[in-house]
């Protein structure tokens, strides 16, 4: 694993390192494989970098969206991840419907809605060995909990090794999310962190030893790259 942690200054500064990285991992991805794939974070804080991608002029008809974790709720519900994402970036650019592969959230249950997204998967990745595809980026947000996606400290959600898509569970309202394994199998993932309020829960994501069922986001460990882009609020503790 190349784990790399980068302090910005603040929030806007956060935004454009992260685009700026996101770029850079697109062109290569388009460059050597004719495509680029990512997962993508719901919350607050990625919302001004998806409106920043949706000024810049991309191969559109290249890229492939995924969600690394949705709630359990129809795409047209206030708290859906694609909701935000197509209204803060999908419907202001040029990209092919098809492109776009949601969690098939309107399926009878979270179980259901599950499966159907990890055989979604296995079929863009063509993959049905034991091997875990790999997505180009997964981006991800950190909770004060110290949760990421929807593995939430001491849940079932965080005990799955054996697939790509599971159940994960907030305080009782069922959330569908990316697995460990499935997100440390990425290429490369990036944190995009911010707030004073996060700062704890770094304490503890970074601690040489603490408890990953406690602070679910040291179970993000990948084989490829690690990227944790901070404001200054959230890392004012790591910078060395
Ligand atoms: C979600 C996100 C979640 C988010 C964290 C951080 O569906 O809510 O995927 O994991 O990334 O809760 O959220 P903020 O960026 O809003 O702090």
């Amino acid at each position: 694993m190349n784990k790399t942690v980068e302090v910005l200054p603040d929030q806007p500064a956060l935004v454009a390192r992260a685009l700026e990285l996101i770029l850079s991992k697109l062109e290569t991805a388009i460059e050597q494989r004719g495509r680029f794939s990512i997962a993508l974070s719901g919350g607050s804080t990625p919302k001004p970098l998806y409106e920043a991608i949706a000024n810049q002029k991309l191969p559109w008809d290249k890229i492939h969206i995924f969600w690394g974790d949705e709630r359990y709720v129809p795409p047209d519900h206030p708290d859906s991840n694609e909701l935000m994402t197509r209204r803060a970036w999908l419907d202001h650019v040029d990209i092919p419907a098809a492109n776009i592969h949601p969690v098939p959230t309107l399926e009878a249950n979270p179980e259901l809605a599950a499966a159907k997204y990890e055989q979604q998967l296995k079929e863009f990745f063509n993959s049905s060995g034991v091997e875990f595809p790999s997505l180009d980026v997964i981006l991800l947000g950190m909770g004060d909990d110290a949760h990421t996606a929807s593995l939430f400290p001491h849940t079932e959600a965080l005990k799955v090794r054996d697939r790509l898509v599971t159940v994960g569970n907030k305080d009782g309202n069922p959330r569908i999310s990316f697995t460990y394994p499935f997100i440390n199998a990425a290429s490369s993932v990036i944190f995009l962190v911010a707030g004073a309020n996060k700062r704890p829960a770094l304490a503890q994501v970074f601690a040489p030893v603490a408890d990953d069922f406690t602070y679910p986001s040291r179970l993000i460990q990948p084989q490829g790259e690690l990227w944790w882009l901070l404001d200054a609020a959230a890392g004012l503790e790591l910078q060395d």
